[in-house]
């Protein structure tokens, strides 16, 4: 069975394509590296003791998308390759509407014109906004708050539409909470190009003293020690919940969204304390005023991901904090090729 993964270099794709690959998927990449390095190949090889296929190539151009699929049968699509930053969405929509949605249109386009009809869109919890019902089942309304979120919503309504118009279509658009944590090898992990937008990425530049501080926006929420409360997910689990996602799209037809997040949620403090704990260093943090847009609390119901695609996350907040740990020690100590 042979699968194409865009943006597979990057930090869920690549560990997606490891999974992938143990579960005995050839695996095709197009990546564009506008946010990954050609080093990752190597890395995911060296894990899986298997090879990729790969083509460095832009979404955002139809012929390259058309020579990956003139050259290869492929079965199936993972598509991953997109832009991340919430932060960045609001200063520069026009990218994120262009890198987000004219990409995927290109995709689906030429994959009509090949008649290959599975797709799994990566698509986030950024879609629910500031919803009030916790956890968040798949029936909460969408109501993105910025440009990024909007963009997975518009990806998700088109991919309804596309079903709608041909139902030999089967799409399965996953919706992933917080993804955190590197791989247990200590050779893929999140490498955000300047400053991250997320907490661990923060933590671990904090404690590896690359950055002075850690801000903390908002102690005054109705939580338990009045900090911001997600879903964090480790990122091996997130991609084996693709693994599953990809059986199902082979047995079924159809557009079946799930919530991949393990049901927990944990606040800024209950990280920084955990991650302190298990690595032995210190977290400098202060507390600073809320962000604006923030929800209080935002964690997911994943009943429907274990009932229908048998999956659910396995690994602790304690192996996402070892992980995230031993990925910064490894960036820091120059272990892995440089970036680009
Ligand atoms: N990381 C998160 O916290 C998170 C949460 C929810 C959803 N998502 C979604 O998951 C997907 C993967 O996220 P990630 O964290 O791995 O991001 P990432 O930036 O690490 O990976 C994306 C990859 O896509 C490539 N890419 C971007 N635009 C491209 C284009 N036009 N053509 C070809 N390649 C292109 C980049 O070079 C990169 O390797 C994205 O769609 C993102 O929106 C991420």
């Amino acid at each position: 069975m042979k699968v194409l993964v865009t943006g597979g270099l990057g930090y869920i794709g690549s560990h997606t394509c490891v999974e992938l690959l143990q579960n005995n998927y050839e695996v095709i990449v197009i990546d564009n590296l506008s946010n990954s390095e050609v080093s990752v190949i190597t890395r995911i090889e060296k894990i899986t003791n298997k090879k990729i296929t790969f083509y460095k190539g832009d979404l955002l151009n139809k012929f390259d998308i058309q020579q990956v699929f003139q050259q290869n049968e492929i079965d199936a699509v993972l598509h991953f390759a997109a832009s991340k930053s919430v932060n960045e969405s609001v200063k520069n929509p026009v990218k994120y509407y262009k890198n987000n949605i004219s990409s995927m249109v290109n995709l689906l386009e030429v994959m009509e014109d090949f008649n290959v009809k599975k797709f799994i869109f990566s698509s986030s919890a950024a879609v629910y906004g500031s919803t009030t019902q916790q956890p968040i089942s798949e029936l909460v309304d969408t109501q993105a708050m910025n440009p990024y979120g909007q963009t997975k919503v518009i990806g998700e309504d088109f991919l309804n539409d596309l079903y709608i118009s041909d139902n030999e279509w089967s799409i399965v658009v996953l919706r992933y909470f917080n993804p955190i944590g590197a791989h247990e090898s200590g050779l893929l992990g999140e490498q955000p190009n300047g400053t991250p937008n997320n907490l661990m990425p923060l933590i671990t530049q904090v404690a590896s003293k690359k950055r002075r501080l850690l801000y903390v926006f908002g102690n005054d929420y109705n939580t338990t020690d009045g900090t911001g409360v997600r879903d964090y997910i480790h990122v091996v689990d997130l991609a084996k919940g693709h693994v599953s996602a990809v059986q199902k799209l082979l047995l079924t037809h159809g557009l079946h969204t799930y919530n991949l997040g393990t049901g927990e949620g944990y606040s800024v403090l209950e990280i920084i304390n955990t991650f302190e704990k298990v690595n032995n260093v210190n977290i400098h943090y202060e507390i600073v005023d809320r962000r604006a847009g923030d929800p209080a609390v935002c964690f997911a119901n994943p009943a429907k991901a274990k009932e229908e695609l048998e999956w659910s996350a396995e690994r602790t907040l304690e192996d996402m904090c070892r992980d995230s740990w031993q990925w910064e020690k490894a960036l820091e100590n120059n272990i892995l090729p440089s970036r680009k």
